[in-house]
């Protein structure tokens, strides 16, 4: 009986610990072990910093601005304020404009007033036209404006860089009067 236990213990023995020859496979395991586990944290730490400094693709100023659909300017004479892009739309004859709202006199936010048709800076009085046109004041020229292009139906303004408004003395656009239109 003794014997026959003894028999199955030799059977089912669990195999040896490790002897100090196998300890070295698994001390270079554990060492290749940390290297790449380092390499994986440095990676990890420099995708987290290019991820936190790239530039973000800006939607609102400075960057592409999407105004609304086509169909929210097909009135003559409107014009829109976009707060997040800092420009007024205006439609005249078709065609559409972005305004910077920035005065290219000293810079202040000039606002559209429809009672007058005109946009007005309140701070020294540059009076310009529904397309942003210079009418009078300090102002040296007219209104700012950003490239606008139409894409699937949307009205897209380019902020990343305004073109210089007319020089005083153009008049295309229509001269300030009650147009009925929102501001
Ligand atoms: Fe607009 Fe001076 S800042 S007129």
């Amino acid at each position: 009986m003794t014997d026959d236990r003894s028999k199955d213990e030799e059977t089912t023995a669990v195999p040896d610990t490790p002897h100090v020859d196998q300890a070295v496979p698994r001390r270079r395991f554990l060492d290749n072990s940390w290297k790449v586990l380092g390499v994986a944290l440095v990676a990890e730490a420099a995708w987290t910093s290019y991820d936190l400094l790239k530039p973000a693709a800006a939607s609102g100023f400075g960057g592409v601005v999407n105004a609304g659909a086509v169909d929210d300017f097909i009135e003559e004479g409107s014009v829109a304020y976009s707060l997040n892009g800092r420009f007024y739309v205006t439609q005249y004859q078709g065609g559409l404009r972005a305004l910077y709202q920035k005065c290219p006199h000293l810079g202040c936010k000039v606002p559209w007033n429809p009672a007058t048709g005109e946009f007005k800076c309140p701070c020294h009085g540059s009076v310009f036209n529904l397309i942003g046109e210079y009418q009078s004041g300090p102002a040296p020229r007219g209104m700012d404006r950003f490239p606008v292009t139409i894409e699937n139906n949307q009205v897209i303004v380019d902020t990343s860089a305004f073109v210089e408004g007319p020089p005083p003395g153009t008049n295309e656009g229509p001269a300030p009067g009650p147009t009925g239109t929102s501001g």
